[in-house]
């Protein structure tokens, strides 16, 4: 068995969808989502902490979302550095998906496993949702606005001190005579050095 083409092709197709691309009207199927979580669940992880958690926002609770967001935004930025196209966005972009999921890295009490490794595994299971979404043709999109790591976030989100939101991860089918978008990377020769 040779799967290499197969996980070439989903790895190279996969592509960030931002939610005004998204069709909310259209349902996501539960047991794609679990599909979604089952496979995050199988990232590797240092020390079997398996840091990830994850938080779902669907239905009404998009709209919970968007508005708790736009809040927390007003109450942690300064008044000089408020801007009103990003509050618009944040009371506005949960509402565009099917589903939006925070992401969530659980601190484990294994003092020998760095925070960053936590936070790497995360990524890992942030990774093989996103390729998991891409090859069943659904749109994904990891947002990390900073006000996910306020106190103000943090609490809304049940989160103790140690633990961390590291994004916003909009899910959706994208929406009808909308191109999948087109990736673009500098060749990997750049980045190997071969010693
Ligand atoms: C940890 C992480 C955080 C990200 N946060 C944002 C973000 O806040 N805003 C944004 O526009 N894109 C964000 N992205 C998505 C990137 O913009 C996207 O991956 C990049 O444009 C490449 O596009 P592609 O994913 O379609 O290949 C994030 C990606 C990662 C891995």
């Amino acid at each position: 068995m040779d799967d290499t083409e197969t996980i070439t092709r989903i790895i190279r197709g996969r592509r960030s969808l931002k939610p005004a691309l998204m069709d909310a009207g259209r349902e996501l199927p539960r047991p794609l989502l679990d599909l979604l979580f089952e496979n995050a669940n199988w990232a590797p992880t240092h020390g079997y902490t398996e840091p990830w958690r994850f938080k779902v926002f669907a239905g009404e609770a998009r709209q919970t979302l968007a508005s708790r967001l736009a809040e927390i935004y007003r109450e942690v930025t300064p008044e000089a550095e408020f801007r009103q196209d990003k509050f618009d966005k944040l009371s506005r972009n949960p509402t565009l998906a099917g589903a939006v999921v925070a992401l969530i890295m659980r601190r484990g009490d294994n003092p020998k496993i760095p925070e960053l490794e936590e936070i790497e595994a995360v990524a890992c299971a942030v990774q093989n949702m996103h390729l998991t979404a891409a090859a069943a043709g659904l749109g994904a999109f990891w947002s990390s606005p900073p006000l996910l790591d306020s106190g103000a976030a943090k609490r809304w989100l049940g989160l103790r001190d140690r633990d961390r939101c590291l994004g916003l991860f909009y899910l959706g089918w994208p929406r009808e005579g909308e191109a999948w978008p087109k990736g673009v990377r500098k060749p990997v020769e750049e980045k190997v050095e071969w010693v």
